[in-house]
């Protein structure tokens, strides 16, 4: 049976506590100011890292958090050439011989579901380094992390989530996570062929959280704490020309609408969503969220590393 405790698999962010996010972030702190001396966290440990889909920030964060923890690595960058998937292996399979080499699993899938399935089948922590069109579970954690960091808070936002809602995994981890907190309230602002998912909307809509839908960036914009603004998936189009015309893009014109007292957040990697003069804007905050990740990654495994013990 699948442990939903985030202190053996982080599989989506459903599964977050409130008192599991405070030791986290305490944590996080903590691998913020002592970076450096943290290395008998994990140490002897082997952090296996499968990457089906291209990553730069999550394997790369993983990898330096393995490193700083005193972890060793094993890594199949672009797992869907060069692992045996490509002679037919299945992800069980896979995951039921690395569980045999590494104590931890990182796993970047296509498939949705594909960290629960290696989760039912692992002995070794399995942690979800995204999923399909699914979900980015550590990726909700710097980003609320970096929300509390900016407001000292997290109830009573206004949040702006910005792009291709429909596609993007990273949307659907952070309205779960920010879902937990009291009194917030989402403004998702997609063209009419990425709309939020309907799963997401009937969760919000049976726990009596508010939100609205638009596709007018500027209608709204002066009311946001953040924005979360978000690249448009390519990769998951199959008409090129419904993802020309799925981009909503932030201009300096249209930040000057919003608050001096919000923040501009993005997952990342940009596209062309966000012009680069904008990283100029002292509300920027996405080099700052990326560069979170990875002291959250860090406290994520510290975290379950603590609690095999
Ligand atoms: N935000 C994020 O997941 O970035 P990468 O795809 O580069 O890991």
């Amino acid at each position: 049976m699948l442990s939903l405790s985030p202190y053996k698999h982080v599989i989506r962010s459903q599964q977050f506590t409130f008192d599991y996010i405070e030791e986290l972030f305490d944590l996080t702190d903590f691998m913020k100011k002592n970076e450096f001396d943290v290395s008998s966290h994990l140490k002897n440990r082997i952090v296996a890292m499968l990457f089906y889909e291209p990553s730069t920030r999550t394997r790369l964060s993983f990898e330096a958090a393995a490193i700083r923890l005193g972890a060793s690595k094993i890594t199949t960058e672009n797992a869907k050439e060069f692992s045996s998937i490509s002679k037919g292996e299945t992800l069980e399979d896979t995951i039921n011989i690395v569980q045999s080499y590494a104590d931890y699993i990182i796993l970047r899938h296509f498939e949705d579901n594909s960290s629960e399935i290696a989760a039912n089948i692992s002995s070794k922590p399995v942690i979800n380094a995204g999923s399909g069109k699914g979900q980015h579970p550590t990726q909700a954690l710097l980003d609320v992390y970096t929300i509390q960091e900016n407001f000292k808070r997290l109830d009573n936002l206004k949040i702006g989530v910005v792009g291709d809602l429909l596609r993007g995994r990273t949307v659907e981890s952070l309205v779960y996570l920010l879902s937990k907190f009291n009194n917030n309230k989402f403004y998702f602002i997609s063209p009419d062929n990425s709309k939020i998912k309907d799963g997401i909307k009937k969760y919000l809509l049976e726990n009596k959280i508010d939100f609205i839908e638009s596709n007018n960036l500027e209608e709204n914009m002066s009311d946001f704490d953040v924005l979360y603004m978000t690249r448009v998936q390519k990769e998951r189009f199959e008409n090129i020309r419904e993802y020309e015309s799925a981009k909503i893009i932030l201009s300096q014109k249209n930040i000057k609408l919003l608050n001096q007292k919000s923040i501009i957040m993005h997952p990342l990697p940009r596209v062309d969503e966000i012009s680069i003069q904008i990283d100029q804007d002292s509300r920027s905050k996405y080099f700052e969220q990326a560069r979170n990740g990875l002291y959250v990654r860090m406290a994520v495994l510290s975290i379950i590393e603590r609690n095999k013990k």
